[in-house]
């Protein structure tokens, strides 16, 4: 394997500098900045002493109680009755992040849908909640009551729980859909995972968002979706719903070394599923915000989702093992062995195809991520001109690719 990144930077990467929204700013004109900096402060410091004149009338909660939902800040998801100074101390809090947030970032957080096919309870999918969203992303999550692992593209209406959720995570007779008491930005549905997939895109988004997702996160699925089990896959299922009926860039991720946990393991436990469901969910985590951070539009070509699949990791690290998510590489791959006289796009003097994602993903003692580039429709590996394109936005964004031998 060789260690240094094999791809340049292609001169045609399409580059949109009224693209989708960015993490940072780095890639906009300077004047721009200096504009969307200074309105933004302007804008921020007028809202400010605005709340700030209003809240010592006292009228603050009436404000909030008129305020549409996805403009309230957080910690006020209901008006409350009354103010307790603990709460006056969170209100200013949330103002000075506020005015340093939008002078750092005049760019609004990238939005963010997050399913599975393993359950909306797993602690793999609460730790990616927790990783996306404690890194400034705005995140919604939908997924299965349910494990509904192995559904592929099915759907159906969901229903009501006829028996609790998992993990009972919701009583048996609650809703068909049902979100977090606390947090309602974390959803359940009672249904397969491409119905999850859309309820979040189509019924959620529009209530936090106003506006439908920037990108559709499936998984980090509990073990691999490689080779011919894409096709069974709920993962790969939910990202073809997100990228074909939606049009929405979506990702399939899956982890080969976890197990089913609950959620609420994540505060108390220290298995190799809780330690791995935290380092797959930074990798991904890292992954998105390289996407955002180099802007495009679209996010990443159209017609295809992205199955990334992560090595197996082994606790404690003992220097040769795989261990962390900064170790990890990643290896352009196929999913499905290349029919005769088809060729991959060519690189790394593969001569013809490109390796395969199950053979990458499980070699011993590499710490390689695979990623393949399927047909939204097919789920089938690509034509080599749009893996290039592919390639090319990948390598210009930073994932860290190298070649496989
Ligand atoms: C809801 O969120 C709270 C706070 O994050 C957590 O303590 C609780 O366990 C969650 N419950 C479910 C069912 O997700
Ligand atoms: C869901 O079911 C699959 C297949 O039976 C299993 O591998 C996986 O661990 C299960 N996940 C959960 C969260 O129970
Ligand atoms: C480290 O752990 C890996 C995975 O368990 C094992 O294959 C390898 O032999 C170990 N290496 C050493 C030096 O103990
Ligand atoms: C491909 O092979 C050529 C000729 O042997 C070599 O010069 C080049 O470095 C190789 N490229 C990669 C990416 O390994």
């Amino acid at each position: 394997m060789s260690a240094s990144p094999p791809y340049k930077v292609s001169a045609s990467l399409p580059m949109s500098r009224s693209g989708s929204p960015i993490l940072g700013h780095s890639s906009l004109p300077r004047r721009r900045i200096a504009f969307c900096s200074l309105f933004t402060f302007g804008f921020v410091v007028l809202n400010g002493l605005f709340v700030i004149a209003i809240y010592h009338t006292g009228h603050l909660n009436k404000l909030f109680a008129y305020l549409p939902r996805s403009t309230l800040p957080l910690g006020f998801k209901e008006p409350n009755p009354t103010m307790q100074s603990s709460t006056k101390k969170s209100v200013l809090t949330l103002l000075f992040l506020g005015v340093i947030s939008a002078i750092s970032a005049p760019t609004s957080a990238p939005k963010v849908v997050l399913t599975n096919d393993d359950g909306w309870a797993t602690a793999q999918i609460r730790a990616q909640y927790n990783a996306l969203t404690a890194a400034g992303f705005n995140v919604i999550l939908s997924a299965p009551a349910d494990n509904r692992s192995g559904s592929s593209s099915f759907t159906a209406p969901a229903i009501p729980l006829i028996f609790p959720c998992e993990f009972d995570s919701c009583p048996a007779g609650s809703p068909a859909q049902g979100s977090n008491a606390t947090d309602t930005r974390i959803n359940y549905v009672n249904a397969f995972p491409v119905d999850a997939a859309r309820y979040g895109i189509q019924t959620l988004s529009p209530q936090f968002f106003s506006s439908p997702p920037d990108i559709l996160i499936s998984g980090p699925n509990i073990g691999a979706n490689v080779g011919p089990s894409i096709f069974a896959s709920g993962t790969i299922g939910a990202a073809c719903e997100g990228s074909r009926n939606s049009g929405i860039t979506s990702l399939a991720f899956s982890g080969q070394s976890t197990t089913a946990e609950s959620y609420t393991n994540l505060d108390v436990s220290t298995s190799s599923t809780i330690q791995s469901a935290l380092e797959y969910a930074s990798a991904t985590t890292a992954f998105i915000q390289k996407l955002f951070g180099t802007p495009s539009s679209p996010l990443l070509p159209t017609g295809i989702i992205l199955n990334i699949n992560y090595p197996s990791l082994t606790f404690p690290s003992n220097g040769s093992s795989c261990s962390s998510a900064q170790q990890f590489q990643y290896v352009f791959t196929r999913a499905l062995p290349a029919l005769p006289f088809v060729n991959d796009v060519n690189i790394c003097n593969y001569s013809g195809n490109l390796p395969l994602e199950a053979t990458v993903s499980s070699a011993e003692g590499k710490c390689l991520g695979s990623i393949t580039v399927l047909d939204n429709t097919l789920k089938l590996d690509v034509g080599a001109d749009t893996q290039k394109a592919v390639l090319d936005r990948l390598s210009g964004a930073g994932i860290p690719l190298v070649c496989y031998s």
